[in-house]
């Protein structure tokens, strides 16, 4: 897979020595310049729109992320409880499954709960009856799949072929609608305007005979909107058409479009050595940090990489076990030299939410950084006690 991000932006001028390592290190003034992007496209398409926490959950910005966007969408129980503790605005919960006995806490934390399937629905009736009558407010919602596939890697792509993740659209009944507020579809990954484009041409006729009906659509995430080449004055008019034909409110749910390009992982290199090629043991792991290097794959951007063909390419790889924890070969600006500092860009979503401490490989401390003003401040740091308390 090739990655689209990788601008390097103000963390061209960063000093890597300023913090430890390894460290993820996110630029609020960035964070700031892709929430000003989604904000501007909310107010011009008259549309709300929710950061997907799955991506990037680092609660501590959470503050800044409530200033723009109207609130957060979440995976499940636990993500929901922390959009209620720590963020502003709305919260629409959807999971592939609840589990019955998360059902009431969902309800009570969610303004929008969202199903996967009509079975589910149903059989979560009684509960959303009883927390209804509790004086729970919410609306409830099916996510559908669109049988559409849009995307590079089947992987990621929510209508591959006997994919378990939302209602083949094609099912739809009055019978089965009955009850559904909203419609959620999430059908992108990385993606341009003309997928979404494309995915809504298929849903359109399904769901038309409920427009008047449903209260809200939500579109997903997976839109690309704060690369720089996305297609926003396509995606505004369009946004603008669909409200109006639809009487719905509509949704976007991005995750990685909020962190795009606003943070990066800082690593060390920990020893040399040449096995047919030259090899390098860092302090930053595939599988325990970026686990997405190996599960896509891609190939992370490195930070002023050298050009230059006289610099040989080195393979970096982690300090675990594992054979494949390697992150790919770079030519390390200066040369791979015991000690040396280096940096992965685009490394705030999708990294940081999924690392683990897979041989007991620490995790990576959590700094930001402002470059607007060059404050950088210690989030957290994980000591040997976080390792030890996730197991017996
Ligand atoms: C239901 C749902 N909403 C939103 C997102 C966020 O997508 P992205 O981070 O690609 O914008 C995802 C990602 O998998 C998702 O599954």
């Amino acid at each position: 897979m090739q990655t689209r991000a990788g601008d390097p932006g103000a963390f061209a001028q960063f000093d890597l020595e300023r913090v430890d390592s390894p460290a993820f290190v996110v630029d609020a003034a960035r964070l700031r310049a892709n929430l000003q992007v989604l904000a501007e496209i909310r107010d011009a398409a008259d549309i709300k729109v929710l950061a997907a926490l799955k991506a990037f959950s680092m609660w501590s910005v959470a503050p800044i992320i409530g200033e723009y966007l109207d609130g957060v969408c979440t995976s499940g129980l636990w993500e929901a409880r922390l959009a209620s503790e720590f963020y502003d605005g709305e919260i629409a919960t959807y999971s592939a499954a609840y589990k019955p006995e998360e059902l009431d806490e969902v309800c009570r934390l969610s303004d929008h709960v969202i199903f996967n399937s009509p079975g589910q629905m149903e059989r979560a009736a009684l509960i959303l009856e009883s927390a209804r009558a509790a004086g729970q407010d919410f609306d409830v919602g099916l996510r559908i799949n669109p049988m559409h596939p849009t995307g590079e890697v089947p992987r990621y792509d929510p209508s591959s072929p006997g994919s378990r993740l939302g209602f083949p659209v094609d099912q739809l009944t009055p019978e089965i609608m009955a009850g559904v507020d909203g419609i959620h579809f999430h059908n992108l990954c990385e993606q341009d305007f003309e997928p979404l484009h494309a995915t809504w041409d298929k849903v359109f006729d399904a769901i038309e005979p409920w427009f008047g009906q449903l209260k809200w659509i939500n579109m997903g995430g997976g839109h690309h909107i704060t690369r720089a080449d996305y297609q926003r004055d396509e995606l505004i008019e369009f946004l603008r058409d669909t409200k109006e034909d639809t009487g719905a409110e509509i949704y976007l749910e991005p995750g990685e479009a909020v962190a795009l390009d606003a943070g990066i992982l800082v690593g060390t290199i920990l020893d040399t050595g040449f096995n047919e090629v030259p090899v390098a043991v860092a302090d930053i792991s595939a599988t325990c940090h970026m686990p997405d290097v190996i599960e896509a794959p891609y190939r992370p951007a490195m930070l002023g990489e050298s050009g230059d063909p006289e610099t040989p390419a080195v393979r970096i790889g982690g300090p675990s076990c594992l054979a494949g924890d390697v992150i790919g070969d770079y030519r390390i600006p200066g040369g791979a030299e015991i000690g040396k500092r280096f940096a992965f860009l685009d490394q705030a979503h999708y990294s940081m939410v999924k690392t683990n401490t897979f041989n007991g490989v620490p995790l990576p401390s959590i700094w930001l950084w402002d470059s607007e003003t060059d404050q950088l401040d210690l989030v957290k740091e994980f000591d040997y006690t976080a390792f030890r308390d996730r197991l017996s």
